[in-house]
């Protein structure tokens, strides 16, 4: 459907009246009161409204929510997809089809299955290089010693840079996600940023390497060289994008296979078992939670009227615990007969990265279980909480674990970077 049809119900169910006017930022509360109001958005509204920010639509219902993700023509993402908004530059993310096509198979150069195949003995043995760092003690902290080191030490290996870069990538990366309500230090983290990325580009341009950088540096996209800038972001949807969604997702996973720690033991024997963890994983615990889409229309959802020009979130944290299609929502369970989450997006927009985090998650989790059949929390299940970074990725930071020690073996703290990170 296109905006030349008029003004066109979205598909919902339509119960909705007109949405109340409310203050609501997931950069003022916490990922359990994001989700107690979710509930109450669905229950009451088929569109919330919040002045904050300018003033935006909530889209939470997983109906509305797929329903607007697949309609680039009404709910565009050329003005960008963050919130608050950030000055805007074409990337594959805040860009709309035909561009979106192109600039998305420039990713899936190395976002292919088969490159994607090829790295499962990489991230084997990095699974193995990491629990080499703490075997010998007996405990571990399962986020700051595993999860937030293998996935950046992945994406690094796929753009190309050296494997010593991935502490600093990570620290750069984060620093930018972290300040997309503040735009001075938003400005600051993506100079630094650029800080990063242009000397990489530099040195891919005096000498080549086989790797994603130098195509970037060197070679051309659409008859033209690729400018400095657009590779700067297309470095961002990677590196940011990238690591710290899987890094969530990973710390997620583990949470829910401990607390029922026969789980842990019997998914490193079922593929389908883990597959189901996985899936269900991402529903409950779903890493971003929305992405800004502007109607290039009027758009009616029920009997509301969204004017052309509006910010609308389309909220897939919401929509994947919509009761309409999961039966005991927020509930972790594996015996779903569908789980047709929306995680990872929908639409032209689905995360191009989505098999990419999947494979890590499907090796390098079950590959420390083995290592470490006892593994179990050394904290209550009950305490582990989710926090927000840059108003929309929810992740846990710490989660200790115990385990009995490897007898033997030398204490080498050979994380990705020799160092880890603080906390941010
Ligand atoms: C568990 C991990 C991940 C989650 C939950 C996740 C989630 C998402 C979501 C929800 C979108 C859709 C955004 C929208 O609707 O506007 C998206 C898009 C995207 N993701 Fe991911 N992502 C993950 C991992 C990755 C990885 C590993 C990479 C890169 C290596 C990546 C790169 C991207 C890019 C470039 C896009 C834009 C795609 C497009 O516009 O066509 N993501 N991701």
């Amino acid at each position: 459907m296109s905006c030349e049809d008029g003004p066109a119900p979205a598909a919902s169910t339509g119960d909705a009246a007109s949405p109340a006017l409310e203050r609501f930022s997931l950069y003022e509360i916490s990922v359990a009161a994001a989700y107690a109001a979710y509930e109450r958005f669905r229950t009451l509204y088929a569109v919330a409204h919040s002045e904050s920010f300018g003033g935006h639509f909530i889209l939470t219902r997983h109906r509305d929510v797929k329903s607007a993700a697949r309609d680039w023509q009404r709910f565009s993402s050329a003005q960008g997809v963050d919130l608050p908004k950030n000055a805007t530059r074409t990337t594959v993310i805040a860009s709309d089809p035909p561009l979106h096509d192109e600039l998305r198979a420039l990713d899936q150069e190395v976002l292919n299955p088969k490159t994607i195949e090829a790295l499962r003995p990489y991230v084997v043995s990095q699974a193995h290089r990491l629990v080499d760092g703490f075997a010998a003690t007996g405990s571990c902290d399962l986020v700051a010693d595993f999860c937030e080191q293998l996935p950046p030490a992945l994406i690094c290996r796929i753009v190309g840079l050296d494997e010593d870069l991935a502490f600093e990538m990570r620290q750069v990366s984060i620093a930018l996600g972290d300040s997309f309500d503040d735009p001075e230090r938003h400005a600051a983290a993506l100079e630094e940023f650029r800080g990063f990325v242009l000397p990489q580009i530099e040195k891919r341009r005096a000498s080549p390497r086989d790797d994603f950088l130098t195509r970037l540096a060197n070679e051309p996209f659409r008859g033209a060289p690729i400018e400095d800038e657009s590779i700067v972001q297309t470095m961002i949807g990677f590196l940011l994008a990238g690591h710290e969604s899987t890094t969530a997702a990973m710390s997620s996973l583990f949470f829910h296979l401990l607390s029922r720690r026969e789980l842990a033991s019997a998914v490193v024997a079922d593929d389908r078992l883990l597959s189901a963890a996985i899936e269900e994983t991402l529903r409950l615990d779903t890493p971003f939670h929305q992405f800004r889409r502007t109607t290039t229309c009027p758009v009616e959802i029920d009997e509301n009227e969204l004017p052309a020009g509006s910010d609308v979130l389309v909220n897939y944290a919401a929509a994947n615990r919509d009761p309409a299609v999961f039966e005991r929502p927020d509930e972790f369970l594996l015996g779903r007969r569908r789980n047709p989450h929306l995680a990872f997006g929908f639409g032209v927009h689905t995360c191009v990265g989505a098999p990419l985090a999947r494979m890590e998650l499907r090796v390098a989790v079950p590959e420390l279980l083995r290592r470490l059949p006892d593994l179990e929390l050394a904290v209550d299940a009950a305490e582990v909480e989710w926090e927000f970074l840059g108003g929309n990725l929810a992740f846990i930071r710490s989660l200790p674990a115990r385990f009995t020690a490897e007898r033997g073996r030398r204490q080498v703290s050979r994380h990705v970077a020799g160092r880890r990170l603080p906390p941010t």
